[in-house]
């Protein structure tokens, strides 16, 4: 095994030698060993947005989970190579819509509405959802764009079905004046909608999906905080509950978080609902503000921490060596659909 040092010196003369043939896009919830050596850091929609405008590299080695490597791979060239350090680096939200499942609620929620539904699928979703969900007229959205792309579908049909997160979801047509009574939950296990009214009254159908990390964050949480440091401003992203946002100072997206950390005045006092390893690297960046995680434990994405300085160097290795492996490629008959989902997002942003 080599040392810390090693590795960081190795992926140092990749980089050199490749040049812009090489070009490695790293999500803000990395880890910093990785992150030092990301061309670009962003969210979901600025990495989206910079895998469509980026023609020159060849190989794309992605610092970020699953369903962002096929989102590259789908937005990128022939040519161009992605590669996922980690295979394992998947997403727990992301694999709660399963496409047959989903292909299934969608014959029984025709039967239920007729042809009143547009489904929206958050980025963070398979592929193969994206496909379904730009075969059937529909886009996806990332936190930053959720609202608008809402309001876009709302233009379109009079109901919509949301995947694969139920809180981002809620908490976006909450935010648009629709009334919690006429939002419903698919439960994809039993294939109903969870609603005791007449279903004719629901708009927003939210799939019954969640992010295990964001869900960390409590009404406990806040309450406790409340009690303790009332000084505090509580800022919390929009995959945490309705309940959690309700109680909260502010939501938004990954990069609202961080753009009101950095805008915000010295000495200001801050909790942060999101994952760890951003709300750790906003600490060391802000070190005249006073910001910690509004659950004390932390709370990791352990698929994104899956990416580490030896798995970075490996992948980089294995290129440098002509071996493409870990390679995500997602075939042209679901991209093709998927795309229109996408493009769908990109044009309105
Ligand atoms: P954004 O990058 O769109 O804020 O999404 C957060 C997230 O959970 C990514 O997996
Ligand atoms: Fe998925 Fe949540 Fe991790 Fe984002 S933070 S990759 S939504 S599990």
């Amino acid at each position: 095994t080599r040392s810390h040092n090693e590795m960081t010196e190795k992926v140092r003369e990749i980089k050199q030698s490749f040049g812009n043939r090489l070009y490695i896009p790293g999500h803000h919830y990395q880890k910093d060993e990785v992150i030092q050596f990301a061309d670009i850091t962003g969210d979901s929609l600025q990495l989206a947005q910079a895998a469509a405008t980026n023609n020159k590299a060849e190989y794309i080695v992605f610092c970020g989970v699953h369903f962002m490597a096929e989102t590259a791979d789908m937005l990128t060239a022939d040519h161009q190579k992605v590669v996922l350090p980690d295979m394992r680096a998947g997403c727990s939200m992301a694999d709660m819509a399963d496409i047959h499942q989903t292909e299934r609620a969608w014959k029984s929620l025709q039967a239920l509405f007729n042809d009143t539904i547009l489904p929206l699928t958050y980025v963070n979703s398979t592929a193969a959802i994206k496909a379904f969900v730009g075969k059937n007229g529909g886009a996806t959205v990332t936190s930053s764009n959720a609202k608008q792309m809402l309001k876009w579908a709302f233009k379109q049909k009079e109901r919509i079905l949301f995947l694969p997160d139920q809180h981002l979801g809620r908490n976006t047509a909450f935010d648009l004046g629709i009334p919690l009574e006429k939002m419903a939950v698919w439960n994809p296990h039993t294939n109903k909608l969870e609603y005791e009214g007449n279903p004719e009254d629901v708009i927003v159908i939210l799939w019954k999906g969640h992010c295990s990390v964001h869900e960390k964050f409590t009404v406990n949480n806040i309450q406790h905080l409340r009690e303790t440091k009332p000084d505090m401003t509580i800022i919390v992203h929009p995959e945490c509950t309705q309940e959690v946002v309700a109680l909260s100072d502010e939501n938004g997206s990954t990069k609202y978080i961080i753009d009101t950390i950095e805008k915000a005045p010295s000495g200001s006092k801050w909790a942060i609902g999101t994952e760890m390893n951003l709300v750790n690297r906003l600490i060391v960046q802000n070190p005249d503000k006073e910001i910690i995680s509004l659950n004390p434990y932390m709370c990791p994405c352990l698929t994104m921490n899956r990416i580490d300085l030896p798995h970075l160097v490996w992948s980089l290795e294995e290129i440098e060596k002509g071996n493409i492996l870990n390679q995500i490629t997602v075939p042209k008959k679901i991209s093709d659909l998927a795309v229109l989902a996408l493009e769908r997002m990109l044009m309105h942003v």
